[in-house]
């Protein structure tokens, strides 16, 4: 007898092709069973033959067999071409009519015409150099030398020394847990002269000691770039080399902004993960964690006001309000981050020179926030009268009821004190095209339609920010129309790079985090078998590495700096999560820190094969 199991296949056609989806063994399945699946391709007219779709939702489908026997049936008129086989069913399980559930294997879609890996072969490794990303400006070899075992403080260490040292042993011991710790009893001593260099530093080496050259955020730099040098060369000493008694090294970062974006609604990340995650920040200096705390699919962050927002919105699985998404079993999963986790991040980031920023991601992409907490929902309201480009139905916030500037400024009234960072990100993008046209409270606004919507709720927002002294994060779509107010906003410039040339040419500040080449979820290659997104076409290393920000946006002093962005719809696993942020992540980083000229292809890619991975 076949164990029920589901396969999908792609073929070519119209409307971006056929969706057959194929549920093996349904012979000798109950009378009355019904199918459900996760998966991001969608039909976007509701055309299916061979079976009754009963509901969608998200990724969230289900089926039920038209008669007895085999079940396949097939899609059209579909919500985009798939490119990979992660483009299909993400996963299944059988709902029987006694009520219970089975989870079922699902194997990944297949087409008739597989693309092949068209990843091009690593370049040839370059000389022996120091195993150093980012490459600092200015180096000064005499020579090279032999990697030291580690390094100690001298009994008279300044405070800040010490500290700086310690937290570079923890960071060490977290990111390699199995290598003799670098900073303790070493034979090198570290000597510390303090000097205001911001974020810069300055190494000199001799036979048995460093000096450092350093305040503040600088000194913890520096000890990274000791660590780095020592760690590579002593790993591996045909490839990487350490600085000779004599030779001296300093640096200083390109860009303020220094940001990588986790998206923890699609999936949940434990605080550990979260951790280690900012430890590997840390080590290529990047300074600025962009938490994407809410979503359609979950709200993540614990508001004391309003429980629900994390009982209800961070709990997905069948017969929950919150459907099973995105891979998915019928258990589903659920998980979120209490304040206290929140705090404890914030300080932890602090110590090594990283800032949270919160994204609440608003209006749109509120169905999480919306399920929970029904009375923002304008009762008038069409149910189902737009859909979102992930298929959710109804899901933005509505501007025009009150109950929603309550809501937003009592989230702000909670998390404001725990992100004490000046920025806080509002989210702003894609609000469905149609969203509040058939709300009568949204019409009462009396405004020429739902992009002045969309920027007066948005403009209030900035402005409850302003009165604290914080400044607005955005998408780029908070530019749009009568956009937010530009010296209180940073406008995270996503949809093009060409748009953060705009952006920045009308006067707003520009985080530049360009789809097509810094979001980590798009496809590496055109390889059917390669894992990830492709409506931003794909990114190879290379060309996130190769990216360069000042041929986009040409007034040096509106760019605050470059952000890679990780979105998890696609990143089923662990395994999955590192092939696709490093070491893309790495490459922005670098591009982040280091002038234009110092970056170095063949090297990157020698070295990045031994970065930390989560
Ligand atoms: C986005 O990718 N929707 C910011």
């Amino acid at each position: 007898m076949t164990e029920p199991h589901v396969t999908a296949h792609w073929a070519e056609g119209p409307d971006n092709g056929r969706f057959t989806i194929t549920l093996h063994g349904a012979e000798a399945l109950p009378a009355g069973y019904r199918l459900a699946y996760t998966s991001q391709l969608r039909t976007l007219s509701g055309a299916i033959s061979g079976a009754e779709l009963q509901q969608v939702d998200g990724s969230f489908h289900l089926v039920a067999p038209l008669a007895e026997g085999p079940l396949s049936f097939t899609l059209t008129n579909l919500s985009f071409t798939p490119k990979h086989s992660n483009d299909g069913v993400m996963s299944a399980f059988l709902v029987l009519p006694d009520g219970t559930t089975q989870d079922i294997p699902t194997a990944p879609l297949s087409c008739d015409n597989p693309p092949v890996d068209d990843t091009p072969p690593p370049p040839a490794p370059p000389a022996p150099g120091l195993g150093l990303s980012p490459m600092p400006a200015e180096i000064a070899l005499t020579g090279t030398a032999a990697a030291p075992a580690g390094f100690s403080l001298p009994p008279n260490a300044s405070a800040a020394l010490r500290a700086a040292f310690a937290t570079a042993a923890t960071l060490f011991a977290t990111l390699f847990p199995d290598q003799p710790q670098l900073f303790g009893a070493g034979p090198v001593q570290l000597c510390h002269v303090p000097e205001d260099m911001g974020e810069g530093y300055r190494l000199a080496f001799q036979a048995d000691a460093v000096t450092i050259h350093a305040s503040g955020p600088g000194l913890l730099y520096a000890l990274i770039t000791l660590a780095q040098a020592t760690h590579h060369a002593r790993q591996n000493p045909a490839l990487f080399t350490y600085p000779a008694a004599g030779s001296t090294i300093a640096d200083s970062p390109r860009f303020q902004w220094r940001g990588a974006h986790l998206d923890v609604a699609r999936r949940f990340y434990p605080m550990d993960d979260l951790r280690r995650f900012l430890a590997i920040m840390a080590w290529h200096k990047l300074n600025r964690f962009h938490w994407h705390l809410t979503d359609d699919e979950a709200w993540r962050i614990e508001i004391r006001a309003f429980p629900a927002l994390t009982e209800t919105g961070a709990t997905r699985g069948w017969g929950q309000a919150m459907p099973p998404l995105l891979g998915d079993g019928a258990a589903g999963q659920s998980g979120h981050y209490s304040q206290a986790d929140a705090a404890a991040l914030v300080a932890e980031a602090a110590a090594l020179g990283i800032e949270v920023i919160p994204e609440i991601d608003i209006p749109a992409h509120s169905t999480a926030a919306l399920r929970a907490l029904p009375h923002l929902i304008d009762p008038d309201e069409t149910p189902d009268s737009y859909i979102s480009v992930h298929g959710f139905k109804n899901n933005a916030l509505n501007p025009g009821l009150p109950a929603t500037l309550d809501f937003v400024n009592t989230v702000l009234d909670e998390l404001l004190p725990i992100f004490p960072a000046r920025v806080f990100h509002l989210g702003g993008d894609e609000v469905a095209r149609g969203a509040w046209d058939s709300s009568p409270a949204a019409r009462r606004l009396n405004l020429p339609g739902n992009s002045a919507i969309q920027s007066a709720f948005m403009r209030r927002c900035q402005a409850r920010l302003a009165a604290e002294g914080r400044i607005m994060g955005g998408w780029d779509e908070c530019a749009e129309g009568d956009g937010v107010a530009a010296e209180d906003a940073l406008i995270f410039a996503w949809q093009s790079a060409d748009l953060a040339k705009m952006l920045s040419n009308v006067g707003y500040n520009v985080t530049f985090a360009p789809a097509t080449a810094y979001y980590l979820d798009i496809a590496q290659s055109h390889g059917w078998h390669e894992p990830g997104a492709s409506w931003a076409g794909m990114t190879p290393v290379q060309a996130t590495y190769e990216t360069e920000p000042s041929d986009w946006v040409g007034q040096a002093e509106k760019l605050a700096g470059v952000q890679a962005c990780i979105w998890s719809e696609t990143l089923a696993s662990k395994a999955i999560f590192d092939h696709q942020v490093f070491p893309r992540l790495c490459a922005v980083a670098e591009t982040g820190w280091s002038q234009p000229g110092a970056r170095h292809w063949p090297r990157f890619a020698a070295l990045s094969a031994h970065f930390p991975r989560l």
